[in-house]
């Protein structure tokens, strides 16, 4: 009797670990798009078997919950391994290159010395439109860097709970900054537009490499110079391209096909890569390159002196208009 009891429970035993063992494949395949711990593997095998994931958004457009099947294969290579060492390569051959001009050039100084006179060079609205085009912009660059080479540089080095964490606020930050960013670049086309027009003073600029190789050179310029007008257009057209692609890689759904928006997010890559190599060189000039020209920004004037080594021909300008007559009680007696 206990030996006929011992057998049955034994076949009963035996039975459920064959159902469950033969149950176990079944439910593994089950994906959950929105588990927390699904491996982007799973989800992109699932999507080759039956052609549609979708997971779980709170935004009305239940479509942006779709997962995108990556029609192309190059894209990701090149997202992955293009994109980022172009990034890395452009930001630290940057830097380097700004370490050895500060070694063999040293900070550009005013050589006729501080007079202590003030000249008026950005109002208050210029110098608003400029920082908050300079804040958005720094931490869109920061975070969007992370999202290129977070995972392979900067999550082996803080761990993987910190960098979850770093990664979702960025993300965030990304999205919404992108906003004022573009305001801010609007302003600053409207505001400086007028004195960025190439003409052919720049040539004389670009004969004598901008003069800041050699100490005493200083050709003539205007309220920017050759080398501040390529920044301006720099800021300009590759801010438009970033807005643009990124307005695209927002709303996908409505924009794009899945291969336009992986070329998107390409090209969104590689222009932020290269012009944030273009502002590392603009905040080195802005600051620790060239002495006086923070003032610009921090204080809205520099000293006369400054202004007449880098910008003869604007001082001249102002001057002018300064000592013109103003309005009818000034204007000569016929
Ligand atoms: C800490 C960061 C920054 C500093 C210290 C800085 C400093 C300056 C200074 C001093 C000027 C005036 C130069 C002059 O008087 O001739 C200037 C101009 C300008 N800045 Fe910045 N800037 C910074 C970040 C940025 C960023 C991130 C952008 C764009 C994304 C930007 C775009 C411009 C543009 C377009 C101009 C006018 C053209 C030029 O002078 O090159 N700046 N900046």
């Amino acid at each position: 009797m206990q030996l006929k009891t011992f057998v049955s429970q034994l076949l009963a035993a035996f039975a459920l670990v064959t159902v469950v063992a033969l149950g176990a494949p079944a439910s593994a395949q089950q994906i959950n798009p929105t588990a927390n711990s699904v491996q982007e593997q799973q989800l992109l095998d699932a999507l080759q078997g039956q052609g549609t994931v979708s997971g779980r958004v709170s935004i009305p457009d239940q479509r942006s919950a779709d997962l995108i099947k990556p029609g192309n294969p190059g894209w990701a290579n090149l997202h992955n391994g293009t994109v980022s060492t172009l990034s890395i390569v452009a930001i630290l051959g940057t830097l380097g290159l700004l370490t050895l001009f500060f070694l063999i050039r040293g900070r550009i100084r005013v050589e006729s010395g501080m007079s202590g006179r003030m000249i008026p060079r950005f109002n208050a609205i210029e110098r608003f439109a400029h920082w908050m085009l300079a804040a958005s912009f720094i931490v869109l660059a920061i975070s969007g860097l992370n999202l290129v080479i977070g995972r392979a540089v900067i999550r082996p080095i803080i761990g993987e709970g910190a960098f979850g964490t770093l990664t979702a606020w960025g993300k965030l930050a990304h999205n919404y900054l992108a906003w004022p960013f573009m305001v801010a670049l609007a302003l600053v086309f409207l505001f400086w537009v007028v004195h960025n027009i190439p003409n052919r003073i720049d040539l004389q600029w670009i004969k004598q490499g901008g003069g800041i190789l050699k100490k005493g050179a200083h050709p003539p310029a205007g309220k920017f110079n050759f080398g501040q007008k390529l920044i301006f257009w720099a800021v300009v057209l590759g801010g438009a391209a970033l807005s643009f692609t990124g307005i695209m890689l927002l709303f996908p759904a409505e924009t794009a096909t899945p291969a336009d928006w992986q070329l998107f997010q390409i090209i969104h890559g590689v222009v932020a890569a290269l012009l944030s190599a273009v502002i590392i060189a603009h905040i080195y000039i802005g600051t620790v390159g060239m002495e006086g020209a923070f003032d610009a920004m921090g204080k809205g004037e520099v000293d006369i002196n400054w202004a007449k080594e880098h910008h003869a021909l604007w001082v001249e300008e102002v001057e002018a208009r300064e000592s013109r007559p103003r309005g009818r009680a000034a204007t000569p007696a016929e």
